[in-house]
């Protein structure tokens, strides 16, 4: 489960365990090791085996060493959650070379990575990428995050058909999402506007991901490969209201 300390990943990681598995919790920096041992300590209450592993998904070295660890400790995986991001918010056009080298290293070549260490401890099981809506509508200041998570999204439907059909490679899609570091980002009039557009009469919260990550990890979605679902309360469905 990567990037797991907090906001969208600390739900699915606690979902995850609701419903009986034991989830590594992955982080980046040493100053969120106290967030990430808190959601471990969540899921050790919840009766399940845990392990906080910090390491740079951007970083080859570091994510050789995370997943020998998990081989080690655990021997096999089922569930790899891929939902670690970040990313440099401007006008594509002041994006600079390093910032475009930041966000494909971390959104893309981070997702692959994984998905390669991931595979020869996965005899079965489910992958799952976490995009945004930026993969098909323009957002402000989100271009190059938006070209990452539209890239996730066709790699998304390219490792469904390779890994079939033992493993199953989804993507859940979220619209704006409260209660996160993004989230906190936006002013608070302008949540409140995005709500009022929303069909379901509010913004996507963290436990709404979790619940449909939990679902395509499910056998009940075993029929389901390579599909971006998007969960955004019908924001994306731009109905005049
Ligand atoms: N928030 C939204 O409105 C929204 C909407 C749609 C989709 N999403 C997607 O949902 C996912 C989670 O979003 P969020 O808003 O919950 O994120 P967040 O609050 O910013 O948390 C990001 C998580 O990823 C980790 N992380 C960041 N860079 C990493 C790296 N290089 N290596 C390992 N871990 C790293 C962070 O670890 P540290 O705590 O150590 O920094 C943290 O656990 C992302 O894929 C995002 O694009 C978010």
């Amino acid at each position: 489960m990567t990037g797991s300390s907090r906001g969208i990943g600390r739900a699915i990681a606690l979902e995850l365990g609701r419903r009986g598995a034991d989830v590594i919790i992955n982080h980046r920096r040493n100053s969120t090791r106290a967030q990430a041992q808190a959601v471990a300590e969540e899921l050790s209450q919840l009766g399940r085996r845990t392990l906080v592993l910090k390491a740079d998904v951007a970083d080859p070295q570091d994510v050789a060493q995370m997943f020998s660890i998990i081989q080690s400790e655990f021997g096999k995986l089922d569930i790899l959650v891929n939902n670690a991001a970040s990313a440099v918010f401007r006008p594509l056009i002041q994006l600079e070379e390093k910032h475009w080298e930041h966000v494909w290293d971390v959104n893309l070549r981070a997702i692959n990575l994984c998905i390669k260490h991931a595979v020869p401890l996965m005899s079965r099981g489910a992958i799952v990428n976490i995009t945004s809506l930026g993969s098909i509508r323009y957002l402000p200041n989100y271009g190059a995050l938006g070209a990452a998570k539209a890239a996730i999204e066709s790699l998304t439907r390219s490792y469904a058909v390779e890994l079939a059909p033992a493993i199953t490679v989804n993507a859940v899609c979220g619209g704006l999402v409260d209660e996160t570091g993004f989230s906190s980002m936006i002013p608070q009039d302008e949540k409140e506007r995005i709500a009022q557009l929303t069909p379901a009469g509010r913004l996507v919260k963290p436990e709404d991901i979790a619940k449909v990550v939990a679902f395509l990890c499910s056998d009940d979605a075993h029929m389901i490969r390579g599909q971006s679902i998007i969960v955004d309360g019908g924001l994306s469905l731009g109905l005049l209201r």
